[in-house]
């Protein structure tokens, strides 16, 4: 095996209600984004909160880069092997900085180093050239408070990029933007895959958004009823009668041609 994540049979039982049910999922290590999309209540965010900790899973398994068990590790354990996640909706700490964000966000992980002076060292110019990359240099003494909704996302995004993540896992982030802050946050996206090796899984209910990214030759999963209904090319998925006939009571895949 080569894969980045292994997910086989994952199944999560919320009293009864199978949220997950027989899920199987591969990422390759080779892939830099992987698109995830499915209509609401599909299980596309039990699926995050069982690749980070938050939700045990009833039966199956989960393995990052073949051999660590993610199902077994704490959150906090899941995020130091470089599994990183942003949640729904953002948490930045609105009276501090925008540099003080990245500063409480650095330090509450993993700059954990005994010679002090050289972390804060490189811990400053980790934050500069992340903010930079994420087009918030010219923010740093902001309050984050005062950040729109867009910058305030993508601030998360570089509180996150701070760890370096092997994966990072983003629950629908450009819900509530704009069209042009989403185009933007395509943009940092691919900027960020392209200068790391970071994978990064998406999930994303704008069809407009997961068609921009997948023109690039990125996958995609339709998640449906907790289990994988079709996977693939968008061209292929979006052609898929199972697809359709899922979306079906909301027309069709939204923005589909
Ligand atoms: N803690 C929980 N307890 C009980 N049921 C839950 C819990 N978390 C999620 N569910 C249910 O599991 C199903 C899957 O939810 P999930 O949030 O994973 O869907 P989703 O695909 O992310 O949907 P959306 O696109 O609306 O965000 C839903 O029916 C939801 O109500
Ligand atoms: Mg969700």
């Amino acid at each position: 095996m080569d894969t980045l994540l292994y997910v086989e049979n994952l199944t999560v039982s919320f009293e009864g209600f199978l949220a997950l049910r027989n899920l199987n999922l591969i990422v390759e290590r080779t892939e830099r984004v992987r698109l995830l999309i499915g209509p609401n209540g599909a299980g596309k965010t039990t699926l995050f909160d069982v690749l980070t900790g938050h939700v045990a899973p009833s039966a199956g398994r989960v393995l990052f880069r073949d051999t660590v068990n993610l199902a077994a590790m704490s959150p906090h354990a899941i995020a130091n092997v470089g599994v990183i996640r942003k949640f729904q909706t953002p948490s930045v700490f609105p009276g501090h900085t925008v540099f003080e964000n990245m500063l409480l966000s650095a330090g509450r992980k993993r700059f954990v180093s005994t010679l002090a002076a050289w972390r804060a060292f490189t811990r400053h110019e980790a934050i500069v050239a992340t903010l930079a990359q994420m087009g918030l240099a010219g923010r740093a003494g902001d309050l984050a408070g005062t950040l729109s909704h867009g910058e305030k996302q993508w601030l998360e995004i570089a509180m996150l990029l701070v760890d370096d993540p092997t994966l990072l896992l983003l629950d629908e982030p450009a819900a509530g933007m704009t069209r042009p802050e989403k185009e933007r946050t395509i943009a940092l996206i691919e900027g960020i895959v392209a200068r790391s090796s970071s994978c990064v899984m998406l999930i994303e209910h704008d069809m407009e958004f997961v068609r921009q990214v997948a023109r690039r030759g990125h996958r995609v999963t339709v998640l449906h009823e907790g289990t994988v209904l079709s996977e693939g090319s968008l061209d292929r998925v979006q052609a898929d009668e199972r697809v359709i006939e899922a979306y079906l009571g909301r027309g069709k895949v939204r923005g589909a041609a």
